[in-house]
């Protein structure tokens, strides 16, 4: 189905994720935000598990535009020929990652909603020479992939902002072959107070759509995939909140009280950072699709 055919369900949400996306790759903030971004944004990618091999010969806004919370390749077996799926794929690093990886043999595939975010993959697609890479506009509620027909699915920090995250794991299961594999690495939350989840800012922010560890891996079991296991955490401390809030890496805009209390000497990132402190972190999720159908 495509994007413009969808139910109204969770649309709303999705739209509003799309909105801040689109603006966020237009006004060029990533992972390397307005203030962190330096002559050289290499060591910040690395800082969220990327090699400086795979990054090496890559377009260099590449690293400047991730919006990922890990490397999700680096936990998993992909190889030469693979047939790999990128879900939320964004402005294109992992695609790019994943194309070096699978060789002329292999098959990269990634699928956004987001416009904005097509035109810049492919930019970044063609700006690498990589042929065998291509961006399908499409939700991840309702892949615009065959069935059985990938090795691997991989996402970097999507999941958590899709509000029917069941539809996302059945359309995971979906697409792998029998014995094909998914590594996610995605943000999860742990007893959040109940107001976070009234923001939109805070839903584009990958926080407030995120759940906890043992739902998220309960829906990978639930749709049919098994071996279902994290294979690395990244806990947020205090500091490393109050940097990301005030770094601008964050697609949000900041609210109106945000400004006053700045105004007033107190800081709203350090405030904010005390709630969420070892509260939120990115975790790497594994699972494959059974050889034989349970
Ligand atoms: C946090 S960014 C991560 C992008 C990329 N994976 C990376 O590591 O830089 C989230 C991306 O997922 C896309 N996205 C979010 N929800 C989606 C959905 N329901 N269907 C398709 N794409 C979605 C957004 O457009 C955006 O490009």
């Amino acid at each position: 189905m495509n994007p413009e055919q969808r139910p109204a369900k969770g649309q709303k949400v999705r739209d509003a994720v799309a909105k801040t996306y689109g603006q966020a790759i237009s006004q060029g903030t990533g992972y390397c935000g307005d203030r962190l971004c330096t002559a050289d944004s290499l060591p910040q990618a690395i800082a969220i598990g990327y090699t400086a091999e795979e990054l090496q010969g890559l377009p260099r806004d590449m690293a400047e535009t991730t919006f990922g919370c890990g490397n999700p390749l680096a936990f998993s077996g992909v190889r030469e020929g693979d047939v790999v799926i990128d879900l939320g794929s964004g402005a294109g690093l992992d695609l790019l990652v994943a194309s070096h990886k699978v060789g002329s043999a292999g098959r990269v595939i990634g699928i956004d909603m987001t416009d904005e975010m097509i035109v810049r993959a492919r930019q970044n697609i063609d700006a690498a020479g990589m042929e065998n890479v291509e961006v399908r506009k499409g939700y991840i509620e309702d892949l615009p992939v065959e069935t059985g027909s990938a090795d691997w699915v991989i996402s970097n920090c999507v999941i958590n902002l899709s509000p029917e995250k069941g539809r996302v794991f059945s359309e995971i299961a979906r697409v792998l072959e029998p014995g094909g594999q998914m590594l996610v690495t995605d943000i999860v939350v742990d007893r959040l107070p109940f107001w976070v989840k009234w923001s939109m800012k805070l839903h584009s922010a990958c926080v407030a759509g995120a759940i906890g560890e043992a739902e998220y891996l309960e829906g990978l079991r639930a749709a049919g995939l098994e071996g279902v296991e994290v294979r690395k955490r990244k806990v947020y401390g205090a500091g490393e909140i109050e940097v990301l809030l005030d770094s601008g890496e964050l697609p949000m805009d900041r609210p109106r009280l945000w400004r006053i209390l700045a105004g007033l000497g107190v800081s709203p990132s350090r405030q904010i950072a005390k709630i969420f402190a070892d509260k939120v972190w990115s975790a790497a999720f594994y699972a494959r699709k059974p050889e034989v159908p349970a």
